[in-house]
């Protein structure tokens, strides 16, 4: 009878344990089958109604049946693990040796494209390109383009201090000086990169963007050849007549400074998100060379004059590739990146 049962056990055990396939069923099982009120202690419990002879073999037997239950349960939780770590292989498998150029999972962002292609229209028309380090002093950012002790831009709310004085570039103008301390005239650079202010972002404002800064200095530079330089680069970049208007612009490093605004190409002048609605980008600030700056950068304002001007690369993209947050540009997503890979 009791044989019987432990048969029946058995039987019942194997073929469950087979269709079990995560570790917590397997647990289950195990209380079902071996716990406290399990069928292999309701087998024990029965011990005691049987005859002296019969209770030792019966135990005997029943303990060997306890056994290799056990011993089951931890080869089957054995394979159940072997085959989770598999799936989770399969699933999360990469394949480190694979070349990254050969098979376009990245590109570059519109920035950096924006930004080579600038270089490249610049470079053509006999621009030298120039760096100049991030971490600046107050010298190149402010004094040296003629912005006095108490000028507003100096103020903490735009600027990113360091506690020792220096601070993160709020422009790329630091280049021009950085430029004539280097070239003699005649000169043409241009400089690209990060600059960073203290400010609160909003779909056109970031605390971290980028501009292009250029510089030409030459004896009888005059407006003309500004406007000459920066309508070139326009139609270069958008690949179309581009509307654009000069209006007078204060910059302390300039003068006279202009502001350089473009009909907005989301909107074509009705107005929306990216230019507060007034149809126009402001896109650059420019103008003739202030002599401070040029006497600060070691060169003669009685024998040189020139143009600077100073833009903003990610307003450039948003217009050229119709994006309406600038924060798209570092929020890291995939698919807004990979619409740009070539
Ligand atoms: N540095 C200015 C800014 O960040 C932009 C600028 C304006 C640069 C006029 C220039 C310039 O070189 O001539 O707002």
């Amino acid at each position: 009878m009791v044989i019987e049962k432990i048969k029946q056990i058995k039987e019942s055990f194997n073929q469950q344990i087979e269709e079990i396939s995560l570790p917590k069923e397997l647990e289950n099982l195990k209380v079902g089958f071996l716990g406290k009120k399990g069928l292999v202690s309701g087998l024990m419990k029965g011990l005691k109604d049987l005859k002296n002879h019969e209770k030792a073999e019966i135990g005997k037997g029943i303990n060997l049946l306890k056994v290799e239950l056990q011993k089951r349960i931890e080869e089957r939780l054995g394979e159940l693990k072997a085959r989770e770590y598999k799936d989770q292989m399969n699933r999360e498998w990469i394949d480190i040796t694979i070349d990254p150029c050969e098979t376009h999972i990245g590109s570059l962002n519109p920035i950096t494209i924006t930004q080579n292609r600038l270089e490249d229209i610049f470079e053509s028309m006999g621009f030298q390109i120039l760096d100049g380090p991030h971490i600046e002093t107050e010298h190149y950012n402010f004094e040296a383009l003629n912005i006095a002790e108490h000028h507003p831009a100096r103020d903490l709310q735009d600027t990113f201090y360091f506690e020792d004085g220096r601070l993160l570039r709020t422009q790329t103008s630091t280049i021009q000086i950085r430029g004539m301390e280097k070239l003699d005239p005649p000169l043409k650079i241009i400089g690209t990169g990060k600059v960073f202010r203290c400010e609160r972002s909003d779909a056109s404002h970031d605390s971290c963007f980028h501009q292009l800064e250029g510089m030409m200095v030459d004896k009888d530079i005059s407006v003309a050849n500004l406007i000459h330089f920066m309508n070139i680069m326009l139609e270069d970049i958008f690949e179309e007549k581009v509307e654009v208007r000069l209006r007078p612009g204060y910059f302390p490093f300039v003068e006279p400074g202009f502001e350089l605004d473009m009909a907005c190409l989301l909107c074509h002048g009705k107005g929306c998100k990216v230019c507060k609605r007034v149809g126009w980008i402001e896109l650059l600030g420019c103008g003739m060379v202030h002599p401070n700056v040029l006497r600060a950068g070691g060169i003669d304002p009685t024998i040189y004059s020139g143009f600077a001007f100073g833009m903003g690369i990610d307003r450039l993209a948003m217009m050229k590739y119709g994006i309406t947050d600038i924060r798209e540009f570092h929020g890291g997503k995939l698919h807004f990146l990979r619409q740009f890979s070539s």
